[in-house]
């Protein structure tokens, strides 16, 4: 597969940015020992706000080969959006890729496919790359239908995007119910939508853009079931919600590969 496998963690509104410091540390110590190659696995750190100068300072410094990653983004470019952070902030920090459409966004903070959408172009046009988040919830999964309901989610998510875009972008199939809940999904299951994705992709656009798309599995990944479920044909790496908060069980899913 010529695709590089993304191992992603999600801090989501965890660690501050003291703490944050240690935490980064730990991940990298180990996985140097090890023996992780960035070549073969990226590690990529979606971390809160408040943290991404401090993780930017701390990557810098000691040279080490994390991608920075914030957790969401305002589809506005400045002005009068009280609380916002814009994509120019992040850029300016050399923040690399932004989560949108978090199924804790949706549900919590009402973001739709449209929003989606437009947050998905504005990363894209500050030149960074964009983590869309996509899944179904339980009742819909139960119904038997969770693929045409995540297809929809990534028809709207990639609305008005060029081939080229799509190429680029990263795609994380969470499917709501094994979020936080220690239910993981068959790699079955995970590969049943994710392999969906690609193909919805390959009609939507064409098959090179398919084949580049990077597409992850997020939903209680830990050590014990990474490599199952990195072993799907079209999974191409996962995000990680709280075993990333455990240095050492986040660096062996950073470094599954054998
Ligand atoms: O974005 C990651 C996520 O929602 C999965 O969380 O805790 O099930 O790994 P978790």
């Amino acid at each position: 597969m010529s695709r590089t496998p993304i191992m992603a963690g999600n801090w989501k509104m965890n660690i501050d940015h003291v703490e944050a410091t240690g935490l980064v540390e730990k991940i990298h110590y180990t996985l140097v020992d090890k023996d992780w190659d960035p070549k073969k696995s990226e590690c990529v750190l979606c971390v809160p706000f408040t943290d991404i100068r401090t993780v930017r300072t701390l990557l810098d410094g000691d040279r080490i080969p994390f991608g920075l990653g914030a957790q969401n983004v305002s589809q506005h470019d400045n002005g009068a959006y009280t609380g916002e952070i814009s994509t120019a902030m992040l850029k300016k920090l050399n923040v690399g890729y932004v989560v949108l459409g978090h199924s804790e966004r949706r549900q919590y903070f009402g973001e739709t496919d449209e929003l989606v959408n437009a947050k998905t172009l504005k990363v894209l046009g500050a030149g960074m790359i964009p983590i869309v988040c996509v899944g179904e919830g339980l009742d819909i999964r139960k119904a038997g239908e969770h693929v045409e309901y995540t297809l929809n989610q990534v028809r709207g998510a990639l609305a008005g995007l060029s081939a080229e875009q799509v190429a680029g972008l990263v795609i994380a199939y969470e499917p709501v119910w094994a979020i936080g809940t220690g239910e993981v999904a068959t790699p079955a299951d995970a590969q049943e939508v994710c392999g969906a994705i690609r193909g919805e992709v390959a009609s939507l656009y064409d098959g090179p853009t398919a084949e580049a798309v990077r597409i992850q599995y997020g939903g209680s990944v830990k050590s014990g079931n990474v490599v199952q479920i990195m072993d799907q044909p079209d999974i191409d790496g996962a995000l990680v919600g709280g075993a990333s908060l455990q240095p050492e069980e986040f660096a062996a899913i950073v470094r599954f590969y054998q």
